[in-house]
């Protein structure tokens, strides 16, 4: 039912945790279940430095959070910004029909953490 990239991103989560320092927080909850993700952020040049997530889901928003911090690493904000649900998806070899809602959790809350860190710096 999950592929293999799922179930190892389910059992070894890349990048659990939390910057304590962050530049950017966003937290997300999903209306379909309840389950509820925070994504911290540390920025630098304008890039993604550093990012954790702490997920309070199921598997498969586990592995998608996991995807999506590594995914996200590195990359220019804007890059970052523009990193679909159906992208993180499709790293993981594809999600069962069934759990694509888990997915949303991911992306928005990296959106959320960088929305958030812009609108600290135009303070
Ligand atoms: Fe809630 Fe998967 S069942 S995120």
């Amino acid at each position: 039912m999950y592929s293999e990239k799922v179930m190892d991103h389910f059992r070894n989560p890349r990048n659990v945790g939390e910057i304590p320092d962050a530049d950017g927080v966003g937290t997300v909850g999903n209306p379909v279940c309840g389950d509820m993700m925070t994504v911290h952020i540390k920025v630098k040049d304008n890039r993604i430095a550093d990012i954790k997530f702490k997920t309070f889901g199921c598997g498969a928003a586990v592995a998608t959070s996991s995807m999506v911090t590594e995914l996200a690493k590195g990359k220019t904000l804007d890059e970052a910004m523009k990193i679909t649900r159906a992208d993180v998806a499709e790293h993981l070899g594809g999600l069962p029909p069934i759990k694509m809602h888990c997915s949303n959790l991911a992306a928005d809350a990296l959106h959320s953490a960088i929305d958030d860190y812009r609108k600290k710096k135009s303070k």
